[in-house]
Parts: structure tokens; C-alpha cells; sequence
């Protein structure tokens, strides 16, 4: 490790001539390898140590605060006193002049020392293990230093090195769903879950630091930005998913980016019913539809909860169902052993021909071979749809999320080009549902708050046809269940045997084990596919243990209204 080897020596020594030669030796090895920027896509230029800017908090007033990592950096909600604006105000401990210092020439130690990882080892936690190394290393050379603290700066370097930069508050906040940085010189917005969207107090003063960040994240995500190729799309490590472009190549402002977060546990039915995204009736509705593998669309505007939504639904799915899914970016976690996740690629070619592209179109075609019983679309948007409903035609069953805000608007979109669905294939989808962001206005306090509500599904009967057996009532805040409308579930009774007592039964017993799982909170993903597996084995005696349980809570099962 020559690099490091040179830089202590540096450190320890500090002779004038050592420095010359150690500079010459530098630029030879400048001159060969980066083997830490391939991999970290860290720049030893990527000093922007904060870009979360000072305010003058005697303006604004406090409505709450909370760590992010202690005790290094919190993220405080301010609100202005005169203009009520709401501030997301991120604090990190400040590096005194000496320990920025010390940062620097450690990051510098970091990039050029460190080689990549050996293949077994997990990118991060290698990487986390050399930081922590070297920051040691330094300290141990430089003996007693008082006034320095060596843990906030080995923050700060894994921040940057492992981590994701002046943004990795952000990203470790468990509120904060989206984050995006519109340009240089601009103020970046998340979207938190209690105040939507607001104004942080992160912005990129110097073009310099927002590229390196850019390119950084790019290279988190394995991928590669540059003025010839100034879009991508990635997945960050974590499963968060990355929109950016480079430069004024495309934009106006600079280099800007979106990151959509990714729960690494995402939200279940259970959540869904524990928030009213919808309510459990609905749920056992939507249980035995994916039973039977019925198609179905998951509809909203950008941002509304649709893949979050279709992914709650297949965790519905019985175990042993083969599923193969086709998404722009991989966000799909389902509990499925046989389940195949495609992803489309895209051209490195330049001019227009694409070529060694391979699209959405392409793998929905080969995603027959693999005789899926269902085929899921991340999102339909062009000819792929065709092809998707061909593929329910022939028998597959089928899911995907559609951007629209009604099923009038759905339909219309979907029999217009580009993806010109013929009207007669409409309702080869059988369901669709609508999931919106809404304001809910609570009767005490009288503040609104933002939630997720499926305000509406309908049964799809024919272009134009739609049976609507569930709307949301705004007012309050109830679902409401037109199950006697159903056609779907005739369907279903017919095909199964059961009569209308058996059909209700079935609904109230997956009804009342949604409930026990949100009374109890065993919400997370493994939780649910778990007694979801259960259920498809002896489904009473889950039921049994749902009842004895809740009535243990003094709450008991009521019935599912058909009526
Ligand atoms: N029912 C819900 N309750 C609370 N939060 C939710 C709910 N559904 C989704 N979210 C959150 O909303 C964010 C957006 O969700 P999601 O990615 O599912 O939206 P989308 O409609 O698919 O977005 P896009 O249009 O970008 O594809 C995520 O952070 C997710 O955790
Ligand atoms: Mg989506």
C-alpha cells in the first residue's frame, strides 16, 4: 500500500524533501490505477463536507427534532415565524478546521489505497472496515490529540465514503420517502411522511460538488454517467431507486437527481389495514381474488403507493405460484420461491438504433417461456401493454400499476396509442383499484394530515362497465363494501362450489386473521407471508387462533357484509 504508506510518512515526518518525493510517487500511481473509484466513484475533490446550510433558527420555531445517527446529526422540523414555511433542518455536528483537515487526507489515504473488495465480502461492510481502519491507523500515528475527535470524523468519512454523501441524513430518516435535488444553487425537497413536501435546508453551492454526487450515486447503483450518457437509472445499494442526469446536458439547472427510498421491510397488507389504506374486508376481497389469480390494475398518480400496493396484493398469492415479474427498476420483494424477476437493459449504443437493447416489450414476449401462472408489469406505459393483455388472454394471470386517476381515464389511456389495447380486451384485467394520497382532517385537532387511501375498486365487466364494490367515504373516513355487486366472486363461488354462506364464511375468516395480525402488529413481511402460508395449509386453525386471540384482546369477529 504504497499511497498510505507515503501519506503517514508524511504525517509522521513532514520533511520538506520526503513531501517532494512523495509527490512525484503520487502522481504515478494517479497516473495507474483508481481501484477505490471504481468501486466508491469517490473523488478525493469530494470534500463538500456540508452542504446542509447554517440558518438563523432565532426565525423560526421548533415543532420537533430527532437523531438521525447520535450523536453526530439530527434532522429538525422548523417552521418560520413570520411566513408559517416549514423548514427541514438538517443538523450535523460541525468538523472543527483541524479535523476537516484530517478528513481530507484521509479520504485522499481511502481512494487511492484501497483495492476491491475480495469476492465474498459485502461491498459496504468492506469498505466500512477499511474507513475505519485507516481513520485508526492516523490516529494511532499521530499519537495524543486532544481536541480532536476521531469518531466524528471517521462519520464524516464513512458518510462519504460508504455512505451517500451530504445526503445520507436524509437517507437514513425512516420518514422521508422521496428525496430530489432539482440543480445547483438549489434547495433539495423530500417528501416526508407527516409535512409532504418540504424545503431542506441541503443545497449545492459549487457544480463541482453536486456532479461528484451524481456520479457517486451512479456508481452506487453500478452504473455510469457521464456528459455522453447524462440519464440514468439505477437501484442504490439498499434497493432505493435513482433518477439523475449529468450536467446541463439535459437540464437547465446542473447535474439533479430523485431517489425514491426503498423499505427494506415494505409494507404489508397488515400496515395498509393498520393506516386505513383500506380496510380488512377489502383485504380478504382481495385475498381471494389473488387466490384465484384474477388480473387486476393497481391505478394512482406519480408517487401515490401503487407498486407498494401491487406488492401487498402478491404477497397474497398462494406460495407455490410461479410468478415472473418485468419492472424498469427492480422494487418487487415478494415471499416466492418460484418466482423469476426480469429487468429490461438498456442500449450503450450510440444513434438511434438501440441496438442490444433489451425492453419491457421483449421480456413480457419471453416471459411466456417461462410459464409464468402470473405475469406482473412493474408499470404499463407503451406497446409492452398489448402483449401483457395478450398474455391474459391466453390464460396467464396477470398485474400490473398503471399512472392514471380513474378507471375512465385508465381505459382511455390504455385503448390509445401508444399502447392501443383493442376495447374488447378491457376487461381481460377483472379488477382494478385506485390508491390516492389524500388530506384527513382530524374532527379534534382540526389539523389535516396526508394518507393513503384506496378510495375506490371496481370489478371491470366491459369498456365503460365498471361495478364499483368499494369506495372510500371521505367524509368518514370509512371504506364501504358493495360485495353483493360482485361478479367476480360469483365467479369464484361457481368455480370453487362454495354457496353464498361459504363464500361470506370465507371472506369473514380471512377478514378476522387480517384483523388479529394488525391487533396484534405482526405486520412485517415475514410475519404476513408466514400466516399467509399457514392459512393456505389448514386456514381453520389460523382463524381458530385469530378468534381465541382477539377475543383474549376483548375484541370479537364480526361478519363480512355481502349486502
Ligand atoms: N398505503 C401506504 N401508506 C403509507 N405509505 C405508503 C403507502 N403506499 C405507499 N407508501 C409510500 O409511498 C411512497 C411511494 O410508494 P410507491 O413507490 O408504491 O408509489 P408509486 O405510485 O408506485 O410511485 P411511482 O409513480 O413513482 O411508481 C413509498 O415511500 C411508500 O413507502
Ligand atoms: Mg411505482
Amino acid at each position: 500500500m504504497p499511497a498510505l504508506r507515503l501519506r503517514l510518512g508524511l504525517l509522521r515526518r513532514g520533511r520538506k524533501g520526503d513531501e517532494e518525493q512523495s509527490e512525484e510517487r503520487e502522481e504515478e500511481t494517479e497516473a495507474k490505477t483508481k481501484p477505490a473509484a471504481d468501486v466508491l466513484g469517490v473523488a478525493p475533490t469530494f470534500a463538500a463536507i456540508t452542504a446542509a446550510k447554517l440558518l438563523n433558527t432565532r426565525d423560526y420555531d421548533e415543532v420537533e427534532s430527532y437523531p438521525l445517527e447520535e450523536p453526530w446529526v439530527y434532522a429538525r422540523i422548523l417552521r418560520h415565524k413570520q411566513t408559517s414555511e416549514y423548514i427541514y433542518y438538517v443538523y450535523e455536528i460541525p468538523l472543527t478546521p483541524r479535523e476537516r483537515q484530517l478528513y481530507s487526507q484521509i479520504m485522499d489515504a481511502l481512494y487511492w489505497e484501497i483495492q476491491p473488495p475480495p469476492g465474498d465480502v459485502d461491498t459496504i461492510t468492506y469498505f466500512y472496515r477499511e474507513a475505519r481502519r485507516i481513520v485508526r491507523t492516523f490516529q494511532i500515528r499521530m499519537g495524543r490529540t486532544p481536541g480532536i475527535s476521531w469518531r466524528k470524523i471517521l462519520y464524516y468519512v464513512t458518510r462519504d465514503a460508504v455512505g451517500f454523501g451530504p445526503i445520507d441524513p436524509l437517507m437514513k430518516d425512516p420518514e422521508i420517502e422521496d428525496i430530489s435535488c432539482n440543480g445547483v444553487r438549489r434547495h433539495i425537497y423530500v417528501w416526508h411522511r407527516r409535512y409532504e413536501y418540504i424545503k431542506t435546508n441541503i443545497i449545492f453551492d459549487r457544480e463541482d460538488d453536486l456532479d461528484n454526487l451524481v456520479v457517486k450515486l451512479a456508481h452506487m447503483g453500478g452504473k455510469h454517467i457521464s456528459v455522453a450518457f447524462p440519464v440514468v437509472d439505477a437501484i442504490l445499494p439498499g434497493g432505493h431507486r435513482l433518477a439523475a442526469t449529468y450536467r446541463k446536458e439535459v437540464t437547465t439547472s446542473g447535474s439533479t437527481f430523485t431517489i425514491r427510498k426503498f423499505r427494506e421491510d415494505p409494507l404489508t397488507i397488515v400496515d395498509m389495514v393498520m393506516g386505513n389504506t383500506l380496510s380488512p374486508d377489502i383485504a380478504a376481497y382481495y385475498w381471494v381474488l389473488m387466490e384465484h389469480k384474477r388480473p387486476g390494475m393497481v391505478m394512482g398518480v406519480t408517487g401515490s403507493g401503487k407498486t407498494t400496493t401491487m406488492n401487498a396484493l402478491l404477497t397474497l398469492l398462494k406460495p407455490s405460484v410461479k410468478v415472473v415479474s418485468i419492472e424498469d427498476t427492480p422494487e418487487l420483494k415478494l415471499p416466492l420461491e418460484n418466482w423469476v424477476q426480469l429487468i429490461p437493459r438498456m442500449s450503450y449504443g450510440f444513434g438511434a438504433e438501440g441496438r442490444n437493447e433489451i425492453t419491457l416489450y421483449d421480456l413480457i414476449r419471453i416471459s411466456l417461456r417461462y410459464r409464468p401462472d402470473i405475469i406482473v408489469v412493474g408499470e404499463v406505459r407503451g406497446e409492452e401493454a398489448y402483449v401483457l393483455f395478450q398474455a391474459i388472454a391466453t390464460g396467464h394471470g396477470g398485474m400490473t400499476t398503471l399512472h392514471a386517476e380513474n378507471i375512465d381515464a385508465a381505459a382511455k389511456r390504455l385503448t390509445s396509442p401508444p399502447m392501443n389495447i383493442p376495447r374488447g380486451y378491457i376487461p381481460l384485467m377483472n379488477f382494478a383499484l385506485l390508491i390516492r394520497r389524500v388530506e384527513i382532517v382530524d374532527r379534534e385537532t382540526k389539523r389535516t394530515r396526508i394518507a393513503r387511501r384506496i378510495t375506490y375498486t371496481w370489478e371491470i365487466r366491459d369498456f365503460g362497465n365498471y361495478v364499483v364494490v368499494h369506495k372510500w367515504n371521505a367524509y368518514t373516513d370509512e371504506h364501504e363494501t358493495y360485495f353483493d355487486k360482485s361478479f367476480l366472486l360469483k365467479h369464484i363461488m361457481d368455480l370453487v362450489g362454495w354457496s353464498e354462506d361459504e363464500l361470506r364464511n370465507e371472506l369473514n375468516r380471512r377478514s378476522t386473521v387480517i384483523r388479529w395480525l394488525a391487533a396484534k402488529r405482526m405486520r412485517s413481511y415475514h410475519d404476513v407471508a408466514r400466516v399467509v402460508r399457514e392459512y393456505y395449509q389448514n386456514p381453520e386453525r389460523v382463524y381458530n387462533k385469530a378468534v381465541s386471540e382477539l377475543s383474549e384482546m376483548g375484541s370479537g369477529a364480526e361478519g363480512v357484509s355481502l349486502i
